[in-house]
């Protein structure tokens, strides 16, 4: 078996859509665990995979965890075999936990975001030396571009990635509310403005692969008119310096996370 799936909750579900519609693997070469025998039964049958038991990973070649990080240590010793290659997508689990916990240092942590779930992810991933020599890395890279794109990161840099890049679509999710919440303010129709919100961010986001934002801002923002009259009142609300702190706390709550393992 080429890969088995240890959870199969919103982001196990997503990245093996991704696998199964890039024909990264075989349905026949793919097995999943779940919770019990009936969830395993239940989600294998929908997507044509094998349903398997913990004693049956030893048969996969790499195994992918997506349980929530509350749930691995509990489970990490039925997970354990000296063959595996494992992925890690569990939010604030390091390396040597992970090591530690399996017994083996071919180890791949990756973070995703929830965007894996319309194949638009940016992952981040590492691994140390023997799960780099061994082509865990390289397979994981692999797995992770059916859901979008993949980066190596430096391990250190793991915690402030999940603070901007993995939590961002919940911080841009609550820029574009407050957008489409304006436009109702002034008479837009919500499922307008919510529409329109969307759009703008689309097309900034792509608009963003072209120029700078502060170019994109400045074409915008034209000498005394409406939108820098808007932009002006944006500063006042500190919506950069938010962002920062946003940031900051939320590298700062992923390290404590990862202390508490
Ligand atoms: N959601 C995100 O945006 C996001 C982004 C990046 C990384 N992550 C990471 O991805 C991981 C999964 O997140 P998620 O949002 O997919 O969580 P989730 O929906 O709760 O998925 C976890 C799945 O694991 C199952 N499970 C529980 N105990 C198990 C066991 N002993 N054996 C096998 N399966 C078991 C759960 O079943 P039950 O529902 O029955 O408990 C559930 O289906 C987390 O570690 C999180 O940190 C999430």
């Amino acid at each position: 078996m080429e890969l088995a799936f240890v959870g199969l909750g919103k982001m196990g579900r997503s990245i093996l859509e991704g696998v199964l519609s890039a024909e990264f693997a075989a349905p026949s070469d793919i097995g999943v665990v779940e919770r019990d025998e009936k969830t395993t039964n239940e989600a294998a049958a929908i997507y044509g995979v094998e349903p398997l038991r913990y004693e049956n990973l030893s048969n996969a070649k790499r195994v992918l965890i997506a349980l929530q990080p509350k749930q691995f240590p509990a489970i990490a010793e039925k997970l354990a075999h000296p063959s595996v290659g494992y992925i890690s997508i569990m939010a604030g689990v390091s390396t040597s936990v992970l090591a530690r916990n399996l017994g083996t240092r071919r180890v791949v942590r990756a973070m995703p975001n929830i965007a894996a779930t319309i194949r638009k992810s940016t992952t981040a991933l590492t691994a140390p030396k023997e799960g780099v020599e061994a082509g865990d890395l390289d397979y994981a890279m692999a797995l992770f571009k059916t859901v979008g794109d993949a980066y190596r990161l430096p391990e250190r840099l793991f915690d402030a990635f999940t603070a901007m890049a993995a939590s961002a679509p919940a911080y841009v999710a609550l820029v574009a509310e407050a957008l489409a919440d304006g436009g109702v303010h002034m008479g837009i129709p919500r499922k307008e403005a919510l529409s329109f919100a969307a759009d703008v961010l689309i097309a900034t986001g792509e608009l963003m692969r072209l120029k700078h934002p502060a170019v994109i801002k400045d074409e915008v923002a034209s000498p005394g008119g409406t939108t820098i009259y808007g932009l002006a009142e944006i500063e006042k609300g500190a919506v950069r310096s938010a962002f920062y702190a946003a940031v900051e706390s939320a590298t700062r709550r992923g390290r404590e996370l990862g202390e508490e393992e």
